[in-house]
């Protein structure tokens, strides 16, 4: 079934370039799996997808809510984490099919049903509490499965909304240092994108990849 909002093709040569040491790696918001195509040859690999029409579009995604990544797969689980989270856009409104100007989200790209509980995929638009706490959950169980060393590489990008960009970018960077994870670099990457809606001009030409290491513990 189509998703709505996969990884550009253009982040995959950075996404690849950060992951190249890491043995066992997880996407939270894995979609319809395309990290697949930038882990290493040879490494573990697993994805966790709330819908399970796009869960099923790779053995290695299970459908699960990744509000519950400690009770799935314990601390300290993988070298790597890489991930797109839900973006705070117009694609992230919770409105059916057929309503005008509403084509573009994931409601729709599921026919129109209800988003599974537990997604983040309606938390319709802006820095909202919605999108904050449950945001802020997911990345607090991210903390613990990944190990002391390890990698997180995370693909965001600001939102455009009336005319006003909403800083995405630097709440997640402040998030995951609130975590304890420390930022090794910022990689802006030029991407097309999908230009949808009445702030497609406006939109940025980029997206970001955030690279966090979480530290290693010291004795
Ligand atoms: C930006 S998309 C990721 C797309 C993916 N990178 C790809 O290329 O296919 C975010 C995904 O997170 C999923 N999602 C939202 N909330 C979730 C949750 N609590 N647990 C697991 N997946 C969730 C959504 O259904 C959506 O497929």
């Amino acid at each position: 079934m189509t998703h709505p909002c996969q990884y550009s093709r253009e982040l995959f040569p950075v996404l690849r370039a950060e992951l190249v040491d890491a043995r066992r790696v997880l996407d939270p918001f894995a979609g319809v799996g395309n990290f697949l195509a930038v882990v290493p040859d040879g490494a573990d690999a697993v994805g966790v997808e709330i819908e399970p029409e796009w869960a099923a579009a790779r053995p290695e995604v299970i459908c699960g809510d990744s509000h519950h990544l400690v009770d799935m797969f314990g601390p300290a689980s993988f070298d790597a984490v890489v991930s797109s989270p839900v973006y705070p856009n117009g694609c992230a409104d919770n409105f059916r099919p057929g309503t005008p100007g509403r084509r573009y989200t994931y409601r729709a790209a599921l026919g129109g049903r209800p988003l599974s509980d537990g997604s983040m995929a309606g938390c319709g638009r802006g820095l909202n509490r919605r999108h904050n706490d449950g945001h802020r959950a997911i990345a607090a169980e991210v903390a613990v499965v990944l190990r002391p060393g390890g990698r997180l590489v995370w693909n965001v990008k600001d939102v455009h909304l009336a005319g006003e960009v909403v800083p995405v970018v630097g709440w997640w960077a402040d998030v995951w240092q609130e975590l304890g994870l420390v930022e090794v670099r910022r990689h802006v990457v030029p991407c097309p994108g999908i230009r949808h809606g009445a702030n497609r001009d406006a939109r940025a030409d980029t997206e970001t990849v955030l690279v966090f290491d979480r530290p290693a513990v010291t004795t």
